[in-house]
């Protein structure tokens, strides 16, 4: 069993975002996967619905030592993907653990329970030091450790993160191994290229570091605009791929505009436009859906374009953004009809079910 603890002395550089999806896509390929969420605040445990939901949590598997998967593990709606949620919402636990004489060394003690049982245990923590967080570092044979493209979360990086595992490789001597930290470079923007210099740099920065792996890949920012008027009519677009069914797109030329309050309500401060390309195999009914003069809400990743204008040999450029997601807002929308469900049951809640 792989034991991933998802690190950062650092708030808000992703280290939930990033637990979650990586559990489901591992849960995803056929793996049996465990989230511990070891947050006071319960973000990962609130970020999948759940269809079985355990009396107990983190806090009783590390203060009562409750070693009873049926109590402990909830499911959620992913298959083969279970959480142990948070509910030390006081932050008792740092306190029990700082009085425990096995105190870093009690999760790591309790994995032989879920050895059975799962092939993953993913680990989200808090963005700040604790001795929970040693306990997860010290339970872990991996670490990911996501940083966004800034020179202040480097910095935050080298003096909180690293000093972090500096500080605790002493316990080597008790025959513990601290794993190197794979560093994940998240949320980079595809249109900086101070963002791209950043990254460099900070390959460059940490390029001798024997606690700290770079990674060959990294995570872009994915976006989100608030409602934008798309400008004319949509255009499909079908791509043939031999015997296969063609790939599907639907480009919608959008405004993001960018409303700043003023004494007259609202005015537009430097919106833009931009063509939107969401690929789907339901393009072609979607383009009946989508209307020039709609407002949308677009979430996707933004790419930048440059090119010579063939006939005037001038540099033209253009923002495009490769959409996830492009939701329609309800303003001006006159009446909306939903498809029948062939199969109503699908419409009630799940049955909960029974843990293993
Ligand atoms: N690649 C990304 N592109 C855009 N937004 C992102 C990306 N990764 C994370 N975010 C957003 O950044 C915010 C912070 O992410 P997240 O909650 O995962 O960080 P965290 O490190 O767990 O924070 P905390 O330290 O508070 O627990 C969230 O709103 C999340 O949706
Ligand atoms: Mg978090």
């Amino acid at each position: 069993m792989q034991v991933l603890s998802v690190i950062s002395t650092k708030g808000g550089v992703g280290k939930t975002t990033v637990a979650a999806n990586l559990g489901a896509f591992m849960a995803d390929a056929g793996l049996s996967v465990l989230l511990i969420d070891l947050d006071i605040q319960p973000t990962l445990s609130s970020y999948y619905k759940l269809r079985h939901v355990a009396t107990s949590g983190i806090y009783e598997l590390i203060s009562t030592n409750e070693t009873r998967l049926e109590y402990l593990v909830s499911h959620t709606t992913i298959n083969n993907l279970h959480l142990i949620f948070s509910n030390d919402d006081k932050g008792q636990l740092n306190t029990l653990l700082l009085h425990a004489p096995d105190g870093r060394f009690r999760l790591k003690n309790l994995m032989a329970i879920f050895e059975p049982y799962y092939d993953v245990v993913i680990i989200d923590t808090q963005g700040a030091r604790s001795i929970l967080l040693e306990m997860a570092i010290v339970a872990s044979t991996h670490l990911l450790s996501p940083i966004t493209p800034e020179v202040l979360a480097a910095r935050e990086f080298k003096r909180g993160t690293l000093q972090l595992i500096e500080d605790i490789q002493p316990l080597k001597h008790l025959g513990i191994s601290i794993p190197i930290i794979n560093m994940l470079i998240n949320r980079v923007p595809s249109v900086s290229n101070n963002a791209k210099l950043i990254k460099t740099m900070l390959e460059t920065l940490f390029q001798h570091d024997s606690n700290l792996c770079l990674p060959q890949t990294y995570i872009p920012a994915i976006e989100a605009y608030t409602k934008s008027p798309i400008l004319a009519e949509p255009e499909l677009k079908t791509f043939p791929q031999g015997n296969e069914a063609p790939r599907k797109m639907l480009r919608l030329n959008v405004r993001f505009d960018n409303p700043v309050p003023s004494k007259e309500g609202y005015e537009d401060r430097g919106g833009f436009w931009a063509e939107v390309e969401l690929w789907h195999q339901d393009a072609e009914d979607w383009n009946k859906l989508y209307q020039k003069g709609m407002r949308v809400l677009v979430q996707g990743r933004m790419t930048y374009q440059e090119w010579d204008d063939k006939t005037t040999g001038e540099k033209r450029s253009a923002f495009k953004i490769e959409a996830r997601d492009v939701g329609i807002l309800p303003y001006r929308v006159l009446s909306v009809a939903l498809e029948q469900k062939a199969d109503k049951s699908q419409e009630t809640a799940p049955p909960m079910e029974e843990p293993d």
